[in-house]
């Protein structure tokens, strides 16, 4: 077991989204000494403030690109005594994938390669990578388990995520003292509950979380609704969102699995969900009903490229890390309600 003291847990991307609400539940139940990796390639430095103001902790970022081995060396080198990485730095969004193929392959396996040779260099033995249910594509069988196979990858961002996994799973392999988790995040949604971090808005968001609530507050005229004629309850898609605290908390809980050695495999990949599915129209009423504010929305075309269904089997994640996702829908949209409704207070 390690001393949680003298320890640390490099957390790259650690100024994005999911990396930051990791951090801050690192700093709420460990000891570990927590250091991040981030060229606010797609953040901001304030995250670090967010952070401090909720935790009372200050966490130190190196900032470089990952991508580039020299300078990742050179910042590494001041890390004392590290035993873990959690890997979120990657691009994610999938219509720029497909614009820019070249810049996606470049930044998430480059930067994966990067913090793996990393790891062999320094004997980093305790690995996680941040992997997508975009793995499994169009599936057949609902709900998905980490058994089904994956599909023909929809987009060049999701094609990163399974080589990723390929590459993570074959060094392992290769490596007798290394230890991995692949964790594949259904839809994080929601903010921190305090409503002082969250994601922060870069331009118009493709996700429907962040346009629903940057409509709600007249940032964006409408949010259109991609379809309802599907065949579904109501027509609409159904995802399982959830809250992006606990797939922070699964972080957690998959570091300790790894550093106390309770996993059989050298490699163990879990499914983030909530289990249960629900339509875009589902998750818009949930969030008029608990803002009380009325969404201004339409129906529109479908768009290309949606899966129409998918959600998770979370059983193994739950029996393994005895982990438990605690906030439902209402509570997911209250959250990035809040968050939003602090973004407009900061202006
Ligand atoms: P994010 O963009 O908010 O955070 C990623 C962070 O990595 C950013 O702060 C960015 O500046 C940094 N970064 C990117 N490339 C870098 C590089 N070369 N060097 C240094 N820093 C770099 O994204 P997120 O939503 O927090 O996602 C984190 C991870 O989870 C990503 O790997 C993403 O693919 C994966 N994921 C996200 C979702 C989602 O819906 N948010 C779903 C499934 C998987
Ligand atoms: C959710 C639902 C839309 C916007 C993406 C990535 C995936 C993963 C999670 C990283 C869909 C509908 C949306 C809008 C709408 N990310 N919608 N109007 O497509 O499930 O997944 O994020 O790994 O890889 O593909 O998420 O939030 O874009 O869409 O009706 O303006 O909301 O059609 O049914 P998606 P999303």
């Amino acid at each position: 077991m390690a001393n949680q003291n003298t320890s640390t847990i490099i957390v790259t991307g650690g100024a994005g989204y999911i990396g930051s609400h990791t951090i801050i539940e690192l700093l709420q139940q460990t000891d570990y000494t927590i250091v991040s990796i981030d060229n606010f390639s797609n953040s901001n430095t304030d995250t670090f403030d967010r952070i401090e103001a909720i935790t009372g902790k200050r966490v130190k970022n190196l900032n470089v690109d990952i991508c580039n081995l020299e300078t990742l060396e050179l910042a590494i080198a001041s890390v004392k005594n590290p035993i873990g990485v959690i890997h979120f730095a990657a691009f994610k969004s999938v219509p720029q994938s497909v614009a820019e193929p070249l810049l996606y392959y470049q930044n998430n396996l480059g930067s994966l390669i990067n913090i793996l040779k990393i790891c062999q260099k320094h004997h980093i033995s305790n690995f996680i990578f941040s992997s997508s249910c975009s793995v499994y594509g169009n599936v057949e069988k609902l709900p998905v388990t980490e058994q089904t196979p994956f599909s023909v990858a929809e987009s060049p961002y999701a094609q990163t995520k399974q080589m990723g996994e390929d590459i993570v799973s074959n060094y392992t392999k290769s490596a007798p003292s290394f230890k991995s988790v692949l964790l594949r995040y259904f839809n994080p949604v929601g903010a921190h509950t305090s409503g002082l971090n969250g994601e922060y808005p870069r331009g118009k968001p493709d996700n429907l979380v962040p346009y629903i609530t940057q409509t709600a507050a007249g940032i964006l005229q409408k949010l259109t609704v991609f379809g309802n004629d599907y065949d579904t309850r109501d027509g609409s898609c159904i995802r399982d969102y959830i809250h992006v605290s606990d797939i922070a908390d699964a972080h957690v809980k998959a570091m300790n699995y790894l550093i106390d050695n309770k996993q059989s495999k050298q490699t163990s990949v879990f499914n983030l969900g909530t289990g249960n599915g629900v339509s875009v129209l589902e998750a818009v009423h949930s969030f008029e009903k608990v803002s009380q504010q009325k969404l201004n929305y339409e129906i529109g075309p479908r768009r290309a490229g949606d899966v129409i269904n998918i959600y998770a089997n979370n059983d193994f994640a739950k029996k393994e890390l005895n982990w438990i996702p605690k906030y439902n829908l209402d509570e997911m949209m209250l959250s990035a309600w809040k968050w939003q409704l602090h973004l407009q207070e900061e202006k």
